[in-house]
């Protein structure tokens, strides 16, 4: 794993100089909600486990139907694991890369995606998909709509982690203008209901270093997809 490379004596000395949210909510739109600093009390259960999910589904870069290596890099927990190749985007049961179903998902991440869900109005999120993206400095996403699962009645829950990231949050069509948001270190986002189409993305992570994750943004993606 790259993100523990320091001794603990170390990271105590960095953590103060941590970028972190104070809680709080903030609606983003009719059904949208940005919870700052969410996920913090849930990070030191997280981290380990994230850790064995890798293990055994490795961060890979996947190419786009058009041809285009994602700069992001990508793995997936639970039932359905979102892929793309040159015959398009999908879910499904088996990590294409190793022929394994893709890990379960850990029962903090299931835990954590609810709650975050609940906070932002969104009652019985049974998530069954956590994408897990990682961005080095340079990597961005550009403006899509999630709409690759089978029904969009459930939310969207979309973890950060690590360094800073500068995420879109748009309209119903490419064109209308974003929303420009900064997130940091344990914020998670939720949309859905009227908003669940809405576009989003996230542009080029700056250099940097996070004194717990190092030169790179996490970002799990919680949905039900099946
Ligand atoms: C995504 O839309 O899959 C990722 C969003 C993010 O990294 O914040
Ligand atoms: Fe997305």
């Amino acid at each position: 794993m790259r993100y523990d490379p320091m001794s603990p004596t170390t990271l105590d000395m960095f953590a103060d100089a941590e970028p972190e949210q104070q809680p709080r909510r903030e609606r983003i739109g009719e059904q949208s909600y940005v919870l700052r600093g969410f996920a913090l009390p849930w990070l030191e259960q997280l981290l380990p486990e994230l850790e064995a999910v890798l293990a055994a589904a490795p961060f890979r870069q996947m190419v786009t139907p058009g041809g285009f290596t994602m700069s992001v890099a990508l793995s997936s927990c639970g039932t359905w694991g979102w892929t793309t190749d040159r015959s398009g985007y999908r879910y499904t049961r088996h990590d294409p890369q190793t022929g394994q179903p893709w890990p379960k998902m850990p029962q903090v991440f299931f835990e954590l995606a609810q709650a975050a869900a609940r906070e932002a109005g969104f009652a019985d999120f049974v998530p069954d998909s956590c994408l897990i993206n990682r961005y080095i400095p340079g990597a961005k996403m550009s403006l899509h709509q999630d709409k690759d699962e089978g029904s969009y009645a459930a939310p969207i829950v979309s973890v950060s982690l690590g360094l800073p990231a500068t995420f879109l949050f748009g309209g119903f069509e490419r064109g209308d203008k974003s929303q420009r948001i900064g997130l940091l270190h344990g914020d998670i986002v939720v949309w859905g209901g009227v908003d669940r189409l809405r576009y989003h993305g996230v542009l080029p992570i700056k250099e940097g270093y996070h004194p717990r994750l190092g030169g790179q943004r996490i970002n799990f993606t919680f949905r039900t997809a099946g």
